[in-house]
């Protein structure tokens, strides 16, 4: 599946707040992943950013009035409205929001906002004291109830100089939340499928910990990946330095057995499970209570740690639900992941071979080969790991038509 902004059409509303200038950033960006962006300027914002910079940006008529004669696009405002696949709305002035809230159409952009049926995103940016305010929260609560989506504001340096709650979201955000909001008919809409990303980490004494080099990266790639098809998507997720993916339920773990109540857990009413994490295969066989320490153990050389097995929960799952592994090796690459296929009755196995260059931990690309059980073998090229997830999906998709038939 393309990005789910490719070929869409967006209507960016720009609204009179100091953080306008972040609108065009969030115009190039949208334009950029393939979306159509149709912006629309309320009179003030005109004050803080043109709307010059907003035609250069998208390549596409900016509108700014609605009595415009000479604009095609302002008498079309009601087509506008009719062909978008979203309104987005960032910054959104309590001005306009309340005029959202009320239903009052007495500009360009809150008329054609009356005539979309798309989802509308609303991204509020205004003083911490505005934003708390009754008015401005009732207001917001309303258009959450009508189905609109609040996106922020988020907490930080405002441009008043005070700190507080009030910030526009930044534009990345922005996009990763209508991407979200644009997903929801895709090939994978009313399936849940559970994610596992990271290496798990086993304790040694309260301050250290057996792990791997698993960066969750390819886990993250995945849940993103189901997510931009539609899919409600659990992220067990081993590992806390990667951006939480918007529109994705999170579940932190540490260890192999965190991760497996959370696993369980989330199958219980899941389609699918692609187990992405690098789960410790032993761990400490004894856990110190306190700090092994140097001082003390002069005589000896070294010490010695006693591993033990950890429980391989794969075979728990509830057969009903599609499992997906993957093989992280460094030698015998097919012959070890098909054994791993067969002995953990996985539908598909993903075969990697991390000594590759690209491949692997930490980068943000992987060359796999995806195996079935029902035979079928893609050798893939080095691709994203974005692209590997929706490669691995498709077969997903496939496999889950075929189940349900
Ligand atoms: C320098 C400056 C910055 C402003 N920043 C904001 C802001 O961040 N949020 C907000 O709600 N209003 C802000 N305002 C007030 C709005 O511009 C004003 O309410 C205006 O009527 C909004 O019109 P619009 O909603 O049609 O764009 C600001 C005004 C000025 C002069």
């Amino acid at each position: 599946m393309p990005d789910p902004l490719v070929g869409k059409h967006v209507i960016l509303g720009v609204t009179g707040s100091i953080a306008a200038y972040k609108a065009a950033d969030l115009a190039s960006k949208l334009t950029q992943a393939g979306a159509q962006v149709d912006v629309l300027l309320t009179e003030s914002a005109t004050k803080f950013v043109s709307p010059l910079t907003f035609r250069s940006l998208t390549h596409r008529a900016v509108v700014t009035e609605l009595f415009d004669a000479d604009s095609p696009e302002a008498i079309e405002h009601v087509a506008i409205a009719r062909r978008a696949d979203a309104l987005l709305i960032a910054p959104a002035t309590a001005n306009t929001m309340a005029k959202l809230a009320l239903g009052l159409a007495d500009d360009v952009l809150t008329t054609t906002a009356l005539a979309v049926t798309a989802p509308v995103i609303v991204a509020p940016a205004m003083d911490a004291g505005m934003w708390e305010h009754p008015t401005v929260q009732q207001n917001a609560e309303t258009l959450l109830g009508r189905g609109a989506h609040i996106s922020g504001p988020g907490a930080g340096r405002l441009a008043s100089g005070l700190m507080g709650r009030g910030r526009m979201l930044e534009p990345a955000e922005l996009v990763e939340h209508l991407r979200w909001a644009l997903a929801q008919s895709g090939d994978l809409e009313g399936r849940h499928v559970v994610v596992t990303a990271g290496g798990t980490q086993e304790p040694i004494d309260p301050v250290r910990v057996v792990t791997n080099r698993s960066s969750g990266k390819m886990g993250y790639a995945v849940a993103q990946a189901a997510r931009d098809r539609g899919a409600h998507v659990t992220l067990v997720t081993a590992t806390s330095n990667l951006p939480t993916p918007y529109g994705v339920k999170i579940n932190r773990v540490t260890t192999v057995a965190d991760m497996r109540s959370a696993v369980l857990d989330a199958c219980a009413s899941a389609d699918a499970l692609v187990m992405a994490a690098a789960v410790s295969d032993y761990r400490p066989a004894n856990v110190a209570s306190q700090k092994i320490k140097k001082v003390g153990n002069e005589a000896s050389d070294g010490i010695s740690l006693a591993m033990e097995k950890t429980n391989d929960f794969f075979l728990e799952v509830p057969e009903g639900v599609l499992r997906i592994g993957f093989a992280a090796e460094t030698e015998d690459l097919i012959e070890n992941a098909r054994y791993k296929l067969a002995s953990k009755s996985m539908a598909l196995i993903v075969a990697n071979d991390v000594t590759k260059e690209g491949s692997g931990f930490e980068v943000d690309t992987n060359q796999v080969t995806i195996i079935g059980a029902d035979g079928v073998t893609n050798e893939l090229p080095l691709l994203t790991k974005y692209e590997v997830g929706d490669k691995i999906l498709d077969r997903v998709v496939t496999l889950l038509a075929k189940r349900d038939d």
